[in-house]
């Protein structure tokens, strides 16, 4: 022990000699099974406790401290000591009922430590994986009697190596998740959303987020013009951030740090971090690309209320799923089938019915209609933020699509800020009247996890829009299968529109969470014209990479049917794409400039391609060594050479090529532009 102790202080005191840090023994460390990252733990002379971690002797997070504060209990942050517990290593290959691949291996160093101020101990559990470490609390039921009240996760990050690499979206704002992301100094976060990604100096990744996010508030990073980043829960409407009865575990705590871009991206420790599935047989739980009656009400063509433009007809509805099961499609999305969405919906959340369609739309015949044509109905709830009127319709609802055969359903919680109302929890029975949370806080984090539990029950796969940020359930409930939480497509159509590096920020950041109904695949980038403001981004091969790239196991193919059936020859990649990945392989990237991501079609040899980038145009060479032994047909969709997303974003070609593991291609990417591949087995 002592000679350990004099090792890890002479160790210490060569790594922290360079950075000023105070020298002060490392406790315990655990270390990955490569050897590389390591998490430390120890005490200063006042009982206070930080953690640090390191990537082979470097440091990533220098001392960083942890503890808590609550209202009704003395806090847990000084006077504190540290007892290693039980270590354990665990190797195991667990499947994936649908996703981005089938297997994951799940390979970490894990280690338990009792904290304890002498009549309180809560455990805190650590694995540390090649590319990452997590760590979350453990509260016995012994803590607190009755409810505990926590004010504060202390929880920080010292970024060891801050850059100006710093991607970050900001929190506490009005439209949710749904901004841009910020690229910035350390220094310069304000408060952010997790997850959140550095470029360090040292040219490392490093991913700050959370995994298994229930019944708890999120975690958000307050910045301190320093480099040390202050976790912060986010707050109820009394000031509580969570109420918890004992027992109770934290969510996890993650930091992700890898030398390269495609090991970042290739990453499960976020879904390893997450408890194995709770459903049992899943197989009802279908991924699929799906259309719907929907771009439609964003372009301004179509409404959501009843009137001239009134977009979910029973006739209209008919049209989309004779389209979609004529081109071989899964799903039918369809938006304003049930009765609310007539004057303000926004501000009427509790007029809408779950259940009641208007009169010009019959669900039964279109349920049916759906069923005959082989096409999945994906059923739409917006709640406008209206939880109680929600609640109070949600079984009825989940248990009406059921009986018609819907097993897909999309969310929607449009709220803004602080804004979503529950009764006040304090009140008496006389006195109900409304407080207000924010979406991202322990009230909604509940609501959320109660929507995904009752779904499971009717056998229902849940696509939520403004929802909760992923932090990887999905494993546990297959049936979350995917969400926005983003700066969708939807704002190309009626804001001044999405930059081109948007979306090679995501892969790296909001994606390092889980999938992204972000909607691609839109045809017609420039629907009020080439210089409205109004308008996409990208060029029109960019549009099908998309589909590849942004991963969602109910993806999207977001354009109007008119505009697929003009272009039958680039509508061919979105007819052969899949939803549903053996494996999916990131070649290359680098945040914020471009990504190239190869996929593996679930139970088949067929691969695609999706590669895109910001701006700048660039040229990757492709390698197909991952291709097994056959050889593939492969058609390319690429920028053409006048190609540029601002004055020539139809410019495409198409080119069949034979493809075996030994062929490299060189593929240009335009201005804002990018390609899509399919390999067929041949
Ligand atoms: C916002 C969602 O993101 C969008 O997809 C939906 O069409 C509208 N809300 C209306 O519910
Ligand atoms: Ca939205």
């Amino acid at each position: 022990m002592i000679r350990l102790r004099l090792l890890s202080a002479l160790f210490i005191s060569s790594v922290w000699g360079l950075t000023g840090c105070s020298e002060q023994p490392i406790s315990h460390s655990v270390t990955a099974p490569d050897g590389g990252l390591s998490l430390n733990l120890r005490t200063d002379e006042l009982g206070r406790i930080y953690f640090s971690l390191n990537d082979s002797g470097v440091p990533v997070i220098h001392d960083s401290r942890l503890g808590f504060a609550f209202a009704n209990a003395s806090s847990f942050t000084e006077d504190l000591s540290i007892t290693a517990g039980a270590k354990s290593t665990n190797d195991t290959t667990w499947e994936l009922p649908w996703g981005e691949r089938r297997f994951v291996r799940d390979h970490h160093n894990e280690q338990s430590f009792r904290l304890s101020d002498g009549s309180r101990t809560i455990t805190l559990r650590v694995r540390v994986f090649d590319e990452g470490a997590g760590f979350r609390f453990e509260f016995p039921e012994e803590f607190h009697s009755g409810e505990l009240l926590i004010t504060d996760e202390l929880t920080q990050f010292d970024i060891a190596n801050p850059s100006d690499k710093t991607f970050w979206n900001p929190a506490y704002n009005k439209d949710r998740y749904e901004y841009e992301y910020f690229e910035t100094s350390v220094a310069d976060v304000k408060t952010a959303h997790t997850p959140l990604t550095i470029l360090d100096s040292t040219n490392r990744y490093v991913t700050l987020h959370e995994a298994s996010l229930i019944d708890y508030s999120s975690m958000v990073l307050r910045g301190t013009n320093s480099r040390m980043l202050n976790g912060e829960l986010v707050a109820g409407y009394d000031g509580v951030r969570v109420r918890q009865t004992g027992p109770f575990a934290t969510p996890w705590r993650t930091i992700q740090v890898t030398d390269t871009a495609a090991e970042l991206l290739a990453s499960n420790m976020i879904l390893n971090l997450n408890e194995p599935n709770k459903l049992g047989d899943v197989s009802w739980v279908k991924p699929g690309i799906y259309m719907g009656i929907w771009w439609g009400m964003h372009l301004g063509e179509n409404s959501w209320a009843t009137g001239e433009t009134l977009g979910a007809t029973t006739a209209e509805a008919k049209r989309y799923i004779d389209f979609i099961s004529e081109h071989g499609l899964d799903g039918f999305l369809v938006e304003g089938w049930n009765i609310g969405w007539d004057g303000n919906w926004i501000a009427n959340a509790d007029l809408f019915s779950f259940t009641q369609a208007q009169p010009f739309f019959d669900l039964e015949e279109v349920a049916a209609y759906a069923q005959e044509k082989n096409v999945d109905l994906v059923l739409h709830n917006e709640t406008s933020g209206g939880i109680k009127n929600y609640e109070d319709q949600m079984e009825e609802a989940y248990a009406l699509y059921q009986k018609l055969g819907v097993n897909h359903l999309k969310t929607g919680y449009v709220g803004f800020s602080n804004g979503y109302p529950r009764h006040d929890v304090h009140a008496n029975e006389d006195d109900q009247h409304l407080v207000y949370e924010w979406n991202h806080g322990q009230f909604m984090v509940n609501h959320y996890q109660k929507s995904i539990e009752l779904a499971a029950k009717y056998k229902i796969g849940i696509n939520m829009h403004e929802p909760i940020k992923p932090t990887g359930l999905r494993r546990t409930y297959p049936n979350f299968m995917t969400r926005e939480g983003v700066r969708g497509q939807e704002y190309n159509a009626w804001s001044e529109g999405n930059q081109p590096a948007h979306t090679t920020i995501l892969p790296f950041t909001r994606m390092m969470g889980g999938p992204l109904d972000f909607t691609p695949g839109v045809f017609d980038v420039t629907f009020k014209g080439i210089d409205a403001s109004e308008r996409i981004r990208t060029t029109i091969a960019k549009q099908l990479a998309l589909m590849v790239v942004l991963y969602s196991p109910l993806q999207m193919a977001a354009d109007l049917p008119r505009n697929y059936a003009s272009k039958p020859d680039l509508f061919q990649f979105i007819k052969d794409v899949p939803a549903d990945w053996e494996e999916s392989l990131p070649l290359e990237g680098e945040i914020g400039e471009y990504v190239v991501y190869a996929r593996q079609e679930r139970g088949s040899n067929n691969w695609f391609i999706g590669g895109i980038t910001n701006e700048d145009a660039r040229s990757v060479t492709l390698d197909f060594s991952f291709l097994g032994e056959s050889s593939y047909q492969a058609t390319v969709y690429r920028d053409g050479l006048e190609a540029d997303w601002e004055t020539n974003p139809y410019d495409a070609v198409i080119e069949t090529l034979t493809i075996t593991a030994n062929s490299t291609l060189d593929v240009r990417m335009a201005k804002g532009g990018g390609f899509a591949i399919s390999l067929i087995e041949q």
